[in-house]
C-alpha cells in the first residue's frame, strides 16, 4: 500500500532523464510501476540499479524501489498494458531540422502501446510537446485501441531540473493536470495523493492550456537569463556591476533573484530546443510577437558564447592559433553529466575551429564530452588541465572550481589569466593571488599596483612543473 494509501499500477514508457525519474518517483509515492523502453540496454541496466545519467540520489532511490519489489523494467507493451491502468508518457522530443518538435518517439509510443489497450485506460503525456499534440495523441490511440473511446488522455507536464530531478518530482512547486474528463483528474489526483496531501497545489485544466503551461514556464525562464545577460552586455560598456545589478533588482518580489545569474547563457536538452519550437509554433499560428521575442531570447543566448570566444582571442593577443586555453567545466550546467547543447563545449568548439589547444576538465561530463569531441584533450584534474596555459576559462560553475586554490593553479600556467565566464569566483581572491581575472559584465579585477587592466604582455616561459590536485 503506498503512503497515501492508493497503491496504484501505473507504467512509465521512455527510461530517458524524465522517465527514470518519474518511474523512481511514483515508485517511491508506494505505486507498483512497471517501466517499458525499446532500448534494451537501458532497460537492464536500470533494473540492476544503475541510472545511466548523473542524477544526484537517483540510484539510491532506484535502489531501494527495486528492492521493495514495487519496481519493474520491461522491454514488452503487451505485458505493461496488461499490467497497468495509468500510463505515463515519458519519451523525448527532440529539436527537428527546422527547430520544430519532433514527435516520432511519442507517436511511436502510442502505436507501440495501443493495439495492446482492451480496457479503460488512461494515458497521460509528461514530455514537452506543440499545443495541440495531445488531442492529435487521444485521437491516434482512441483509434489502435480495441478499448477505443474507453482510452483517456490526460497532459501533466513535468517541471523537473536535472541535478535536482528527484527533489523536484517528489516536492514539486506545483502540479499541473491537463484533463478532458472528471475521471482523468480524479485518477491522477489519486496518482500524486501523497504530495497533495502534503500540500503542493494542483491545478487542473484543459489540454492545451496545460501544454502551453511548460513551454511558458521556460520561455520565461530562457528570457530572464538572456534579460540578464543584455544588461551584463550594458554594465561592461558603463563600467557598472552587473551581479550587484541583479542582486539589486533581485530583491524586488515581483521580479526575483533566480535566474538572473549572468554569464555564459542556457543551454541543456531542454530551455534552447523548447524556445525554437514553441518558436515554430508561434510562426505557424501567425503569433508574430512571441516569434520576435523567442528569436531575441535565443539570439542574446547564443551571442553569449561568441562573447567568451571574443575575450579569450583578446586574452591572447588577438590571435587563437596554437594558444593553450584550459576550460574548467563542460557539462551545460553544475550537478549534471549533460553535454546537450553545452555552452561550455560550444564555446571549445569554437575556440578549436580557430586552432587553440584544449584541455578540458569536468568533475563528471568528461566521458560523455569526449565521445562527442574527441579532438579535445581532457585533463583529470584542474592543475592538469591548467599546466601551461595562457588562459584557463570557468564554463560550468561546479562548486569544485570554487575550491581551486588559485595561488596554487597560478604556479602551473604559463599565464595566471582568467576569464571567469559564469561569474561565480571569487574575482578579489582571484586578483590578489596574481591573476589577472575577467568576468562579463563585470569591471576588470584590478591587479596589484602599478599592473592594473593589463594582460600578461607576453606569456612566461613555460614551466614543467606537477600540477596541483584538482581543486
Ligand atoms: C529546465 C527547467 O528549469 C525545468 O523546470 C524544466 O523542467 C526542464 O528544463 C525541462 O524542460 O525538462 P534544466 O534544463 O535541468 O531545467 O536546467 P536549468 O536549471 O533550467 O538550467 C538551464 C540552463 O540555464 C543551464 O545551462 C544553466 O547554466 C543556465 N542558467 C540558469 C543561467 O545561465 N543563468 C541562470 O540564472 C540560471
Amino acid at each position: 500500500m503506498g503512503r497515501n494509501g492508493h497503491a496504484l499500477k501505473i507504467s512509465v514508457i521512455g527510461t530517458g532523464y524524465l522517465g527514470l525519474t518519474h518511474a523512481v518517483c511514483m515508485a517511491d509515492l508506494g505505486h507498483q510501476v512497471l517501466a517499458v523502453d525499446v532500448d534494451a540496454d537501458k532497460i537492464q541496466k536500470a533494473a540492476r540499479g544503475e541510472a545511466p545519467f548523473f542524477e544526484p540520489g537517483l540510484e539510491p532511490l532506484l535502489r531501494k524501489n527495486l528492492d521493495a519489489g514495487r519496481l519493474r523494467f520491461t522491454g514488452s507493451f503487451a505485458a505493461v498494458a496488461d499490467f497497468a491502468d495509468v500510463h505515463f508518457l515519458c519519451v523525448g522530443t527532440p529539436q527537428a531540422a527546422g527547430g520544430h518538435a519532433d514527435l516520432g518517439y511519442l507517436d511511436a509510443a502510442v502505436d507501440a502501446l495501443a493495439p495492446h489497450l482492451t480496457r479503460k485506460t488512461l494515458l497521460v503525456g509528461k514530455s514537452t510537446v506543440p499545443v495541440g499534440t495531445a488531442w492529435l495523441l487521444r485521437a491516434r490511440a482512441r483509434a489502435a485501441a480495441p478499448a477505443g473511446g474507453e482510452v483517456d488522455l490526460a497532459w501533466n507536464p513535468e517541471f523537473l531540473r536535472e541535478g535536482y530531478a528527484v527533489r523536484d518530482s517528489l516536492a514539486p512547486d506545483r502540479i499541473v493536470f491537463g484533463v478532458t474528463s472528471d475521471r482523468a483528474d480524479q485518477a491522477l489526483r489519486l496518482v500524486y495523493a501523497t504530495p497533495l496531501a502534503a500540500g503542493v497545489p494542483a491545478l487542473t485544466m484543459d489540454l492545451e492550456t496545460a501544454e502551453l503551461v511548460k513551454v511558458a514556464a521556460n520561455s520565461f525562464l530562457a528570457t530572464k537569463i538572456s534579460f540578464i545577460n543584455v544588461m551584463a552586455e550594458m554594465c561592461e560598456t558603463t563600467g557598472a556591476d552587473v551581479l550587484k545589478l541583479a542582486e539589486a533588482i533581485g530583491m524586488d518580489d515581483r521580479i526575483g533573484r533566480k535566474f538572473l545569474s549572468p554569464g555564459l547563457g542556457f543551454g541543456g536538452g531542454c530551455l534552447p530546443k523548447d524556445i525554437r519550437a514553441f518558436r515554430s509554433t508561434a510562426a505557424e499560428r501567425g503569433v508574430s510577437s512571441l516569434v520576435g521575442l523567442l528569436t531575441a531570447v535565443d539570439t542574446i543566448n547564443l551571442g553569449r558564447r561568441q562573447r567568451a570566444v571574443a575575450m579569450t582571442r583578446e586574452a591572447v593577443g588577438g590571435v587563437l592559433a596554437g594558444k593553450r586555453i584550459a576550460v574548467l567545466g563542460v557539462a551545460f550546467k553544475p550537478n549534471s553529466d549533460d553535454i546537450r547543447d553545452s555552452p561550455s563545449l560550444d564555446v571549445c568548439r569554437q575556440l578549436a575551429a580557430e586552432g587553440a589547444v584544449m584541455s578540458v576538465h569536468d568533475p563528471v561530463a568528461m566521458p560523455n564530452a569526449a565521445r562527442a569531441e574527441p579532438g579535445l584533450r581532457y585533463a583529470d584534474s584542474v592543475g592538469a588541465a591548467a599546466e601551461d596555459a595562457e588562459v584557463v576559462l570557468h564554463l560550468t560553475e561546479w562548486a569544485d572550481y570554487r575550491a581551486i586554490d588559485p595561488a596554487a593553479l597560478a604556479k602551473v600556467v604559463a599565464c595566471p589569466v582568467l576569464i571567469d565566464a559564469r561569474c561565480t569566483l571569487d574575482a578579489s581572491q582571484w586578483g590578489a593571488a596574481g591573476w589577472s581575472v575577467h568576468v562579463p559584465g563585470q569591471p576588470r579585477q584590478q591587479r596589484p599596483e602599478g599592473t592594473q587592466n593589463a594582460w600578461p604582455a607576453r606569456p612566461r616561459a613555460r614551466r614543467r612543473q606537477r600540477a596541483p590536485a584538482a581543486g
